[in-house]
């Protein structure tokens, strides 16, 4: 498939799964399993629609995805725009009181995902250079990232918790399980029996991670840190480019002391998440350890050593694809594993853009080349078996054309 072939068949997903309520424009991740907005996804489109030339696009998702930031500040991980009738399925997760839970609030959740919003705010404003766009944004965020720097801090480091597997955007993934308390191999509906206590706990909490969830469920997770310190850097510009200098002094400060502690607390670690709660390193092995290169934070010999294991395959190569989950752990799941195994589009993403910023330009070509082969083999679906490439998961679902992005 050539780039312009990508390029016609993404414009067509894009439109069919594009909505319009009440003048907010966004786009469905797959309209049959996904049917509202999701923070992270949105992100992801607006990288398609800017790598499409389609900035107006952009902008209306992103403005969208920012109209309901919680009193925390932060953005939620969904928006219900339209919620499905009562008792009505929706989605994976086939249970209404997934949704009756309502993540905590009303009209979207209480939890978030990675704040990858800040740096694709930066790159459409500096695509568009819409300074009245970005200006009308530039306060949620700034709300946003103070909501994070403040009630999802750990310790002195400057780094943040998520509380719920759902904030990483990897829902099931087995770096969570241990603080679940559920083995490698379990049910789907078992662990969204969890991940449902934990929105009750959550609520119980009244919110309050420091000195309530971080008891509770807690993890300094490297990929959300990385793509937080990675935001820091684009807000920091962008308030450097819009608002006055108070804000960009803060912004400025704070980048410091996260870039400082990023290396610091998890290379130590082997590139691992932390659980707050048992105060100890997460070995589990998943692609979450190649997103330091996406932060740009590591050295030249330790990128070196990351794209040598981003080639074994053993572990993480798949014949289509980078697994979710290394081969070798006991929760390896490549057939119906959901984020345990199967090659999903947005590890193939950061981890290339990463590469680019270490001259691993053929490496990022080929994780590029490995989502169009999985499009042209088998569809726009959600993952991907490594080793078969078959389709798993939602159908129509847009994350393959990150692909798009990562042509020069
Ligand atoms: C699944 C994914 C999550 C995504 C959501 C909507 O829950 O794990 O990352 O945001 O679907 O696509």
């Amino acid at each position: 498939m050539t780039r312009e072939t990508l390029a016609a068949e993404l414009t067509k997903l894009l439109q069919n799964n594009q909505r319009e309520t009440n003048g907010y424009h966004y786009t469905l991740p797959s309209p049959e399993l996904y049917p509202f907005q999701w923070l992270w996804d949105s992100c992801f489109h607006a990288v398609m629609y800017n790598a499409l030339g389609n900035h107006e696009a952009a902008k209306a998702e992103l403005t969208s995805a920012c109209t309901l930031p919680l009193e925390s500040g932060l953005l939620p991980h969904i928006i219900y725009w339209e919620r499905p009738q009562n008792g009505e399925q929706w989605g994976r997760e086939e249970r209404s009181d997934a949704l009756d839970a309502a993540w905590g609030v009303q009209d979207c959740s209480a939890i978030t995902q990675p704040p990858l919003i800040a740096r694709v705010v930066l790159e459409t404003f500096e695509a568009t250079g819409d300074t009245d766009w970005a200006r009308t944004l530039l306060p949620t965020l700034i709300e946003y990232f103070e909501g994070l720097a403040v009630n999802r801090v750990f310790e002195d480091t400057g780094l943040l918790m998520l509380i719920n597997p759902d904030e990483s955007g990897e829902d099931n993934s087995p770096r969570f399980d241990e603080l679940l308390n559920l083995p490698p191999q379990h049910s789907k509906h078992d662990h969204l029996d969890k991940r449902i206590e934990l929105l009750h706990r959550y609520v119980e909490c009244d919110f309050r991670e420091i000195g309530c969830m971080d008891d509770i469920f807690a993890v300094v997770d490297v990929a959300f840190n990385a793509i937080y310190l990675d935001g820091l850097r684009a807000i920091k510009t962008l308030t450097e480019h819009i608002n006055g200098s108070v804000a960009t002094k803060t912004f400025t400060n704070r980048l410091e002391h996260v870039e400082a502690h990023f290396h610091a607390f998890f290379a130590p670690m082997g590139w691992n998440s932390y659980d707050v709660v048992h105060k100890k390193p997460i070995e589990v092995a998943t692609w979450n350890r190649f997103m330091p290169l996406y932060t740009g934070a590591v050295s030249k010999t330790e990128a070196a050593d990351l794209v040598a294991k981003l080639n074994d395959t053993d572990t993480f190569a798949g014949t289509y694809g980078l697994r979710t989950t290394a081969a070798n752990e006991p929760s390896y799941d490549p057939e119906d594993g959901f984020w345990r195994g199967p090659v999903w589009a947005s590890p193939h993403w950061f981890i290339a853009r990463g590469l680019r910023q270490y001259g691993y330009d053929t490496e990022a070509d080929a994780l590029r080349d490995q989502l169009v082969t999985l499009i042209e083999t088998s569809g726009w679906r959600e993952q991907y078996h490594p080793d078969t490439g078959t389709g798993q998961g939602a159908s129509n679902f847009t994350w393959s054309g990150l692909a798009l992005d990562l042509y020069n």
